[in-house]
């Protein structure tokens, strides 16, 4: 049950009643539901439209809104509608909650959505940069499916064009040199390092280095054992981050660039009978009004170059195309950088001149904002390098290690090891999670390892406390039978919150924004201690003692599903 959206349809139905014209967007407008309280503050800009008193329609809205026990009803300042909700209404609410597995989250109709994320480029090791698509994309993907939907994660990585020339010509050197390809490999990004090198010292080997590139679009034997061969190596790489970084993504969920190359001549024959295509400079390209440079002239999306070759946006049409056609997509989400915001606008539009995207299908850019060091530079080595995302990991355990060993001396190196990983990969998503996606932001250890604040140790941190009240009394969560009786302000206030979570998954899905979520948790637990240092829990009489075991259990339940749907662990004990 959303209790935001359970009054606002009260009053919809009530200001309709009372006359006022479009009462959805009247109450949609603004509303606020905080602590207890719900203020219908519309309806003055309502009754100057139809130039009636504010107070006098507000007080008609109310006569509508009828008796209702549990609401405690009055016209309050020039025209407000206050709405109290009484303990009766809460208690009853949470009732509901208490016995609703999903915690008051609705499925939704079912649609089909593909979500684009993550997508690296093979051709070197994953690093900082792709952390924030990856983690993002990851926890949308879970609450769009914890809601019900039909997701296709579609990993696109970068596996194909003119990068991988120097690495196989690099491979077939080595090879033929004699040295075990396998050990080469291991640190791909070294391997990368050399072979770009090479490329630019030796003019040998770039001539076959671009000789290669041309061998394996065209199929060639070796070049593409060779490919093969990378491409294997390095999606274990990508693998292995996703898993320590608790990613859902799997090798299945790759849909890489080389897939789209068959499609490739397709996509510019539909264009061109389309009569999209324009040849410039023996490039073929669209031109669309829509996309001017900054000079006012026409800006083209080049779909084929003159040398044949086909760019980085017909690979993405051809996916376009796939997505609506083959996959029957409802909507598409692209969790890609913020710098592809012009690549992708022309893609959509592209597509849609093409007839790959229809009406009813729709697709978005969630753009992703920059990692950056504590200066406000770019997040690299100090010789310019990207950072490896797998180091960035270690380091974060290590970290999280020193941590555990430092609050909890007595657990076992086994538990000090599982909670050292938790912490510490939930601090690194958690840091990128919590902030809004577009903006950039500074990567700090000592903030996201925090337990104070808005962090993910605080919150799991926050997790343990709950649990550990059940613990000391052997009290199963599932044998808490009763009713709730909220007397205090602070049960008010957290009985509140917890009504909300079902509005904060709404919030996030709007925009795609983890954030919200990040900031319902962090608002929860802090209610939640203010509830806890305010009211004796195992220590209360009944039929207290039974209601506030039962608040705990269900902010135990919210924290743990809103941690989950972000997709950080928690753990029992730390
Ligand atoms: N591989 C690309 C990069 O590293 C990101 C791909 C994003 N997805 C897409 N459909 N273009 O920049």
């Amino acid at each position: 049950m959303n209790l935001k959206q359970l009054l606002d349809d009260k009053v919809t139905a009530a200001m309709s009643a009372a006359g006022i014209a479009d009462a959805n967007a009247v109450v949609k407008q603004a509303q606020r539901i905080e602590f207890g309280h719900y203020q219908a503050n519309g309806i003055m800009g309502a009754a100057k439209k139809q130039k009636a008193n504010p107070r006098e329609l507000a007080e008609q809205v109310l006569d509508q809104l009828g008796d209702d026990h549990n609401l405690h009803l009055e016209v309050a300042g020039p025209g407000f509608i206050n709405i109290t909700l009484t303990s009766d209404f809460l208690a009853d609410a949470l009732q509901n909650l208490q016995n609703n597995q999903r915690l008051g989250i609705e499925e939704r109709p079912s649609k089909v959505i593909v979500v684009d994320y993550s997508a690296p480029n093979l051709a070197k090791e994953m690093h900082i940069g792709h952390l924030r698509s990856t983690t993002i994309g990851d926890a949308t993907v879970r609450i769009l499916e914890f809601l019900g939907q039909e997701v296709i994660r579609a990993n696109h990585v970068g596996d194909w064009g003119a990068q991988f020339g120097s690495l196989l010509a690099y491979m077939d050197q080595l090879a033929t040199q004699g040295e075990k390809l396998s050990s080469e490999l291991k640190d791909l990004e070294k391997f990368y390092q050399s072979a770009s090198a090479l490329f630019k010292s030796d003019e040998t080997f770039a001539a076959k280095a671009r000789r290669f590139v041309v061998k394996l679009q065209s199929g060639d034997e070796k070049c593409r054992a060779l490919w093969k061969e990378f491409i294997a190596e390095s999606t274990r790489h990508c693998q292995a981050v996703y898993d320590q970084l608790n990613i859902t993504l799997t090798p299945d969920d790759i849909m890489p660039e080389s897939a789209y190359n068959d499609a490739l001549p397709a996509v510019v024959e539909e264009l061109e009978q389309r009569e999209l295509l324009v040849e410039s400079d023996g490039a073929k390209c669209v031109f669309l009004d829509e996309f001017k440079g900054k000079d006012g002239k026409p800006l083209p999306a080049i779909v084929q170059k003159s040398d044949g070759g086909y760019p980085y946006m017909a690979t993405d049409l051809a996916a376009v195309r796939y997505r609506t056609n083959s996959l029957n997509a409802h909507e598409v989400l692209y969790f890609v950088g913020a710098q592809q915001l012009l690549h992708l606008r022309q893609v959509f539009a592209v597509a849609t001149a093409g007839g790959y995207i229809t009406n009813n299908q729709r697709f978005r850019h969630l753009p992703i904002g920059w990692v950056l060091k504590s200066d406000g530079t770019p997040f690299k080595t100090r010789d310019g390098a990207d950072v490896k995302l797998i180091d960035v990991l270690d380091e974060a355990i290590d970290r999280a290690y020193k941590l555990v060993d430092e609050k909890n001396p007595d657990l076992s190196p086994e538990d000090k090891n599982n909670v050292a990983n938790v912490i510490g990969i939930g601090a690194v998503k958690y840091a990128e999670l919590s902030k809004n996606r577009v903006t950039d932001y500074i990567f700090d250890w000592d903030t996201m390892l925090s337990f104070e604040g808005n962090t993910a140790p605080y919150l799991q941190y926050a997790y343990t406390r709950i649990r550990s009240i059940f613990r000391r009394e052997n009290i199963l969560q599932k044998e808490i039978t009763g009713e709730f009786h909220l007397t205090e302000k602070t049960e008010t206030q957290l009985a509140v919150k917890l009504l909300q979570f079902s509005e904060a998954i709404d919030g996030v899905i709007e925009d795609y924004q983890a954030n919200i979520l990040c900031n319902y948790l962090f608002d929860l637990a802090g209610i939640f201690m203010s509830f806890y240092e305010a009211c004796p829990v195992l220590k209360a009489s009944e039929p207290h003692r039974t209601s506030r075991l039962l608040l705990c259990d269900l902010t135990a339940r919210t924290l743990h599903k809103g941690l989950d749907l972000l997709g950080i662990e928690t753990v029992e004990q730390m």
